[in-house]
Formats: structure tokens, C-alpha cells, sequence
């Protein structure tokens, strides 16, 4: 427990207050505290109503074994790891493997000690798909096809396709060696088809949605076969769960977060950045971006009354995106709050060469390293946007492993429960992206979706005037 301890994520909330930020921008403590009495009714709902995410740290012994065994014996014969899957099917892999791998992972062997290459397409872009299924060497490529609802158009036709590929390579008897499938095991096609091949298959719990499913096989898979502890990963996420067991606002993490940036939604800071300064944090930020948006924005409440509710999730990149973003969050509208991901060991140092002594201009880089640049660039950004009245804080990691990163990815998704306990939506459902859906399979001649098609047929193209 004492290196659980100095593992620890820790959050700095100081430049959400008024003391730091100013009176005119700041979060008064007694605002928190009115919190106090909401905050205790949304930890008994969230309790008593258990989302699924919250049982996977302490509930998955057989599927993990089974997912380490599978790994193990399957890694050496494919090159290539493929994730089929779009959405909360494949934004947990991508943060994963960006958080936790080489960041060069796909390009150099010794980076990745006989693992296979990762591949996750989360797309249908026709030139990227077409480029990836006409690379790969089909007899070393596995592909696992992620599908909760097992009928989604988009991961459902990169598989026919890749099966397709594979069948015109290989033959009709290797199909079954080639595809794994993720799914339900209780509805859709894809577990109907998965059965029907024999496909290795694993299951994703009933109740745990998509964009909080990254610590279920969805994203476990590719985490073992990528050679990541995934056993660390959920002992992370247990931690961090222990240390959000309170009802108290102040005493708890998830709760604290989400509580600040929900105050500060009220008072007109709808934007909610995430600014990594750590590049293998970036796809992190994607996966929140994810998490946040589809859970958090929702046209009703819960009693059905029009709230059209949600903060906008920004990623960006520090430093990066000081040379991009930064001029607006220090001088633009006072409408975001930034929370920067920070990290005290990055595991390697690289030092800043002496050279050109005589050039004032470059010689005070020397004798300074790398680490301590981004460092002192995210404390000076973090001092900057302070004295000018900008929202932000700090989730500081001691280091990126998997300890740490699970309790990221627990905390992130058990503050996104209670923001949407606060906002009182549900924050499980994902009406919004479904009419979308029933206009392409309309389109696309699916039984039962016929008025969509008609309605779609009809859709005015608008005034000539204003194609320019
Ligand atoms: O978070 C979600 O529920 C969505 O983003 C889904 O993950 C995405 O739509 C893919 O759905 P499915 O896994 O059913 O194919």
C-alpha cells in the first residue's frame, strides 16, 4: 500500500478559487459546500443504480486470465492487431496503447518485444481503410471486431470487408483464426455471426456502455496483446475507486473535479479543456472528449424537461498547443475551464546540449533538460491563465504506468456519473446520435427504416444562393 500510496494521482483544484483567480471569475468555497446536500443524493443513486464501470476493477479475475492467457499464446503468431470498432469500441485501445507503449510502438520491432503492431482504424474513411486492409499481410493479422450493440454500420462493414479480404487470401477455412469478436452476449449480429464462424469471442458486461468500457475486453485485449499489465491497469482503476468511497464533496476526488467544473458551467464556462503536457497523454484526452460529450450532453432531464445541458470537452497538447491554443484561453471569452495533466517523472531525461555559448539567444537552453522545459512551460502557462483570471487545475501524475493511468481513466469516468447526477440527466444514454443513424440505414435500404429513407429523400437542398 505505501508504493500505492506514492503512486497516487493526485488533483490540485487551487486555481478554481477565487483566493488564486479573482473574485470577478473565481468559485467561492461556499458554493462547493451548497453542493453538499446534492452531492450526498448523487452518491446514493450512483451506489444504488451501480453503473457496470464500477464493478470492472474487482469483478473480472476470469475474464482477465482468460484475456492474459489468449494473449499470451496468440501474440507470437500475428504481426498485426487490428481493432474493428468505432466510438467507445476503439478510443480506449487508442489511449491505452498511446499512454503506455513506446511512442514509436508501430514503427520499430525492438520497441515493441514481439507484440504485435496495433491498428485502430476508428473510421470508414475509404482511402485510410482501403490503404491499411491493402497493407496488411493478411496471414499475420488478427482482428478483433468490437461491437457492443454487434450491428453498428460502420465497424459492422470494415469487418465485411476485412473478411472479405481475408477469404479472398487465405480461403474460407482460416476465417475462424483471423477474427475475434467483442460483443454482447445477448443481442445483435455480431455475436449471431461470431457463433456461426467460431470465433474467439469475449463479452462485454450488459451494463456497461460503450464510452466506459475501455477496462472490459474492449479495451483489455489490445492493452495484453500489446504487452500492457493489464492486471496493473485494473488495480489502478480499484485504487482510485477506494479513494472515492466518500460522500463528501471535499474528501472526494471524482466529486470535487466534476463539482468545480459544474459550478463553473453555471457561471458561464461551458468549455472544458484537457491539456495534457505529456504527448502519450494526448489520446487520453480524446478518449474524455468521448466521455464527456456523449454523456453530458442531453437535450432533457430526467423528468423529460428541455435542458439542452453539457460543457464542450476541448483536447489539446501542451506545449504544443501553447503555439495554437494558448492566445485564446489567455485573452479570448472567460467561457472555459482548463485541467492540465501533469507529470512528475517521465521515466527518461534528455539533456539540452552547450553549444553556441556566444549566441545569448540559444545558449541558456545548456545545461537544462527537456523534462524541465515542458515542466516550466506548463507552471509558467498555469501562472499566466491564474493572473489573468482563467480557470484551471492541475491532475498530476507521478509517473505513466499502468497504476496511475487506471486511476486517470476510473476517475474520469466516476466524475462524468456525477456531473450527470448534477446535471440530473441521464449520462448512460446516447439518444441524440441515434435519428443520424436511422437516415443512413434508410439510405441504405435497411428493413424498418423506410419513413427515413422517404424523409431523407425529401430533405430540401436549400436556396441555390447560398452554395457558393
Ligand atoms: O459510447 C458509446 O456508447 C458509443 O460511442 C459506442 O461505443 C459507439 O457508437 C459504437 O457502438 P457499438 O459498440 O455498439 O458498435
Amino acid at each position: 500500500m505505501k508504493s500505492a500510496e506514492k503512486m497516487k494521482i493526485r488533483v490540485d483544484l487551487n486555481n478554481m478559487f477565487v483566493e488564486q483567480v479573482g473574485k470577478e471569475q473565481g468559485i467561492e468555497r461556499e458554493e462547493v459546500d451548497s453542493l453538499q446536500g446534492r452531492t450526498k443524493e448523487a452518491h446514493h443513486n450512483i451506489h444504488q443504480n451501480k453503473p457496470g464501470f464500477m464493478d470492472l476493477p474487482y469483478k473480472q479475475g476470469e475474464v482477465v486470465a482468460d484475456i492474459i492467457q489468449y494473449a499470451e499464446e496468440m501474440r507470437g503468431e500475428f504481426e498485426n492487431f487490428v481493432v474493428l470498432g468505432i466510438g467507445g469500441s476503439a478510443l480506449g485501445n487508442i489511449a491505452l496503447q498511446t499512454a503506455l507503449n513506446d511512442p514509436y510502438y508501430n514503427y520499430f520491432p525492438e520497441a515493441r518485444k514481439g507484440a504485435p503492431r496495433l491498428f485502430v482504424p476508428d473510421n470508414v474513411d475509404p482511402v485510410r481503410f482501403k490503404s491499411l486492409i491493402h497493407r496488411l499481410d493478411l496471414k499475420k493479422t488478427v482482428f478483433n471486431v468490437i461491437s457492443k450493440s454487434g450491428g453498428t454500420a460502420e465497424t459492422m462493414s470494415q469487418f465485411l470487408i476485412a473478411r472479405q479480404a481475408v477469404e479472398e487470401e487465405l480461403g474460407e477455412k482460416e476465417i475462424a483464426r483471423h477474427f475475434i469478436a467483442t460483443t454482447s452476449s445477448q443481442k445483435g449480429y455480431l455475436i449471431e455471426i461470431a457463433q456461426k464462424e467460431g470465433f474467439k469471442t469475449f463479452y462485454i458486461p450488459e451494463n456497461v456502455g460503450g464510452r466506459f468500457s475501455v477496462l472490459t475486453p474492449v479495451g483489455l485485449l489490445s492493452a495484453a496483446f500489446c504487452g500492457i499489465n493489464i492486471k496493473q491497469l485494473l488495480e489502478g482503476a480499484a485504487f482510485m475507486g477506494e479513494g472515492c468511497r466518500s460522500d463528501q464533496l471535499w474528501d472526494n476526488p471524482a466529486y470535487l473535479h466534476g463539482a468545480l467544473q459544474y459550478l463553473a458551467y453555471h457561471k458561464g464556462k461551458p468549455l472544458s479543456v484537457m491539456m495534457p503536457y505529456a504527448h502519450s497523454l494526448k489520446d487520453i484526452a480524446d478518449w474524455y472528449r468521448q466521455l464527456w460529450a456523449e454523456s453530458l450532453g442531453k437535450e432533457r432531464d430526467r423528468e423529460g424537461n428541455i435542458v439542452n445541458a453539457g460543457p464542450t470537452p476541448i483536447k489539446a497538447l501542451g506545449a504544443t498547443d501553447q503555439h495554437s491554443q494558448v492566445q485564446l484561453y489567455m485573452e479570448g471569452p472567460y467561457d472555459k475551464v482548463i485541467t492540465f495533466l501533469e507529470v512528475d517523472d517521465y521515466g527518461v531525461k534528455v539533456n539540452i546540449p552547450e553549444l553556441y555559448q556566444d549566441i545569448k539567444g540559444v545558449s541558456y537552453l545548456g545545461k537544462h533538460t527537456l523534462n524541465e522545459l515542458i515542466q516550466t512551460e506548463k507552471n509558467a502557462t498555469e501562472l499566466a491563465l491564474t493572473r489573468r483570471g482563467r480557470l484551471n487545475n492541475t491532475i498530476k501524475l507521478p509517473v505513466i504506468n499502468e497504476f496511475t493511468t487506471g486511476q486517470l481513466l476510473y476517475m474520469l469516468e466516476l466524475e462524468t456519473a456525477f456531473v450527470g447526477e448534477l446535471f440530473n440527466i441521464n449520462a448512460f444514454n446516447q439518444p441524440g446520435v441515434e435519428l443520424g443513424k436511422h437516415y443512413t440505414y434508410g439510405v441504405f435500404g435497411r428493413e424498418g427504416y423506410e419513413k427515413h429513407r422517404a424523409e431523407y429523400q425529401k430533405r430540401s437542398s436549400g436556396d441555390d444562393k447560398l452554395l457558393l
